[in-house]
């Protein structure tokens, strides 16, 4: 019968810091972060708030929505490139949020295509029987490692999470089709190259800003809607479908103007395109599902829509999911 998303929930930050207020920390304006971008706004954890906490909060909600216990998932899978710590990771205190019993739990690393990957990895774990119930969360706390002095990066980036409940099909409702690309070519488009075991942090790499990340911002810009074009397609013959029998398209939302490029290349009407950025910004392994969560609250997703799940991301990762909600 294959597997479904039984249910999602998502947390953003209380906090919003909007184009304005960033104008007065770095030397940017509302009009340029519009105009390059299609940002307004993002949310921001305060400095005492834990990241592993937004990703509880939305793994409460999914559970909330499927009508599952948390004694009752088999395993957690935390999509996430910045964990709470480096050893032993975020999943462990989100399972201990979450209360999940004795259930494993590990984190996974695959740049912002990470949610995809996840539910990918997990409808493979659920289908071969060794796990019947997986949620599957994105968290990502991007402000955490974000240089609030460099303006071509600090404009892009918010805070948030978004989970997913996977447990086994009894109907309609079930994930059609995926298709996951790696070019590892790309490897530093995105990098923090401080803290790892490659260059551990030190008094020199904190005076260098290297614990911050790193992009190369026209490298990601000119590669993303191409790839996220190619997973798109290879999914939905994958799914044996075509972009007609498609009701939504969530891309990754890391810029309206990728956006746009993906929804040029595709052909599709932009109004089939769900776009949360100017709201959120780009909360990486954290933007698709939590458009995904709001969406399907909102009622603008309804049961029995299909949709594509596209990302693209650090490493460089890409990939799509096909979904019948
Ligand atoms: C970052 C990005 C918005 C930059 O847009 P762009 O149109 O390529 O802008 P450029 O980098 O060419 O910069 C143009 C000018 O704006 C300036 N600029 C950069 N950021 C600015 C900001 N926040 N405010 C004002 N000016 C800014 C630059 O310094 C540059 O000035 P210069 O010509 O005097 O040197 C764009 O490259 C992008 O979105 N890339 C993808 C990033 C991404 O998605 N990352 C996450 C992937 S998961």
């Amino acid at each position: 019968m294959g597997v479904r998303i039984a249910g999602t929930g998502s947390h953003l930050p209380a906090r919003i810091v909007t184009n304005d207020q960033l104008a007065t920390w770095v030397d940017t304006s509302d009009e340029w972060i519009v105009q390059r971008t299609g940002i307004q706004s993002r949310h921001l954890l305060e400095a005492s708030e834990i990241p592993s906490d937004m990703g509880v909060d939305a793994g409460k909600k999914a559970l909330e929505a499927a009508h599952v216990l948390p004694e009752q998932v088999d395993l957690l899978l935390v999509a996430t490139n910045f964990p709470d710590l480096i050893c032993p990771g975020t999943a462990p205190f989100v399972a201990d949020g979450l209360g999940l019993d004795s259930a494993p739990f590990f984190d996974l690393k695959a740049g912002c295509s990470g949610f995809v990957y996840g539910v990918a990895v997990a409808n493979g774990l659920i289908e071969s029987g060794l796990f019947p119930r997986i949620l599957v969360i994105g968290i990502e706390a991007l402000s955490r490692v974000t240089d609030w002095s460099d303006r071509r990066t600090c404009v892009l980036f918010g805070d948030g999470a978004g989970a997913a409940l996977l447990e086994k099909a009894t109907g309609p409702s079930a994930i059609l089709g995926s298709a996951l690309y790696g070019d590892a070519s790309k490897s530093m488009f995105l990098n923090l190259p401080a803290g790892g075991t490659r260059l551990p942090a030190s008094a020199e790499t904190v005076a260098q800003g290297a614990h911050f990340l790193k992009m190369e911002g026209s490298g990601v810009f000119r590669n993303a809607a191409p790839m996220m074009e190619t997973a798109t397609l290879a999914a939905l013959a994958d799914a044996g479908l075509t972009l007609a029998d498609v009701d939504w398209i969530i891309p990754h939302q890391a810029n309206q103007r990728i956006i746009g490029a993906l929804v040029r290349k595709l052909d599709v009407s932009a109004d089939r395109v769900i776009v949360n950025l100017d709201r959120v910004a780009n909360t990486s392994t954290a933007s698709i599902p939590i458009a995904l969560d709001e969406e399907i609250r909102s009622g603008k997703i309804q049961p029995g829509d299909v949709i594509v799940m596209t990302a693209f991301g650090a490493g460089v990762t890409y990939g799509a999911i096909v979904v019948r909600i």
